[in-house]
């Protein structure tokens, strides 16, 4: 874990107001057989420098969390409730256009497939351009110069004449970087990266980790981080939301869930992560799988995959808050699980 100078700020929460706050945040999808929920009250805070991971197995609902939040998801088949408070504004009651105008240069977004989001036929220094001048009244040689030092700043080299590159003449992961600058390039002061380096390699991947890292010190920007990879959470981030099939299970700063996971499905998580596995024996994986949306069990959703669960497990475990952690298990307190430290 790496020293941070946010530091001050998470150790103590209440110095600063939270940039992010979002409240009770549910997501309906429309399908053909009824209406299913994607999250359940989902409610979370980043404030300003912060870098907070969101981590779960896939279909938790991560993804769509992030995506609700900037109005990106299908407009038809969605409902959403809740509140998500972004520097004291409610960005899910927002118009889309007002949306688009407050969220595009001020919370910026990288996904996992660089590829998908970037337009194969212009170059990559127009594309950047083209969002800057959206938001930022400057000329077209102004913003030249401007893409060219943001491209720089996400380590590219000669970056001039990257400029004039088409996306697919790149790497993948100078893909994701060129992606970082366009999402950095009006100075946000939240960044959503879901995923953004799962289909690297792992030395682009920690090279990817290392500049989210730097930029986020140097400039301050706070981060929400997607991930399924606890690993990747320890080297960047200060703090840890576990999601359970739509659910927050765990929320906690970092060093506390690695040394004393309080939830079973966090310490199950550990004993699944590839690094802290023993070269030549098998990883132990979570026996069972998420349960689907479309029959969620009543009570604690993790109670099938759980080997501490109890007959009060069939009731349904309230979020537990206590200082600045929550927890949502009947057994919290009572178990000692183990964390990452073997
Ligand atoms: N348009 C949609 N219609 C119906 N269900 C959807 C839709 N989009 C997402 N879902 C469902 O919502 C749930 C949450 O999906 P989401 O993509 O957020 O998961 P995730 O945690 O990001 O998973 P992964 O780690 O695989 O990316 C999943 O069960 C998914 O099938
Ligand atoms: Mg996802």
């Amino acid at each position: 874990m790496k020293d941070s100078s946010a530091s001050d700020l998470i150790q103590n929460p209440a110095a600063a107001e939270p940039l992010l706050r979002v409240e009770d945040l549910s997501i309906f999808f429309r399908t053909a057989t009824g209406e299913i929920q994607a999250t359940d009250s989902i409610s979370f805070s980043v404030r300003p420098g912060e870098r907070l991971g969101i981590v779960g197995e896939s279909g938790c609902g991560k993804t769509v969390t992030g995506l609700s939040l900037l109005g990106l998801l299908p407009r038809f088949m969605t409902r959403v409730t809740g509140k998500a408070y972004f520097e004291g504004q409610d960005l899910l009651s927002m118009r889309r256009a007002r949306l688009r105008r407050i969220s595009g240069p001020r919370i910026g977004m990288i996904f996992q497939e660089p590829m998908r989001a970037l337009d194969p036929v212009f170059t990559v220094g127009e594309q950047i351009s083209e969002t800057l001048r959206a938001h930022v009244k400057i000329g077209k040689a102004e913003a030249r110069a401007r893409v060219i030092d943001a491209l720089a700043e996400v380590g590219i080299p000669s970056p001039e004449r990257r400029y004039d590159d088409y996306p697919h003449s790149l790497s993948g992961g100078m893909q994701q970087r060129v992606m970082i600058a366009m999402a950095l390039i009006c100075k946000p002061r939240l960044l959503i990266a879901d995923e953004p380096t799962t289909a690297l390699d792992v030395t682009v991947q920690a090279q990817i980790i290392d500049l989210l890292h730097t930029i986020s010190e140097r400039t301050g920007t706070a981060l929400i981080f997607i991930t399924h990879d606890l690993g990747v959470v320890a080297e960047l981030c200060t703090r840890v939301v576990i999601v359970y099939a739509g659910q927050i299970v765990e929320d906690a700063p970092i060093e506390r869930v690695y040394r004393s996971p309080q939830h079973p499905y966090t310490s199950a998580l550990f004993r699944s992560m590839p690094s802290l596995g023993v070269r030549g024996v098998p990883l132990p994986s979570i026996g069972g799988r998420v349960p689907s949306l479309a029959n969620m069990p009543a009570g604690c959703r993790f109670r099938e995959r759980c080997q501490y669960a109890q007959p009060e497990c069939v009731a349904k475990p309230a979020l537990d808050t206590n200082e600045q952690e929550r927890v949502r298990c009947f057994r919290a307190g009572e178990l000692t699980l183990p964390g990452a430290v073997v």
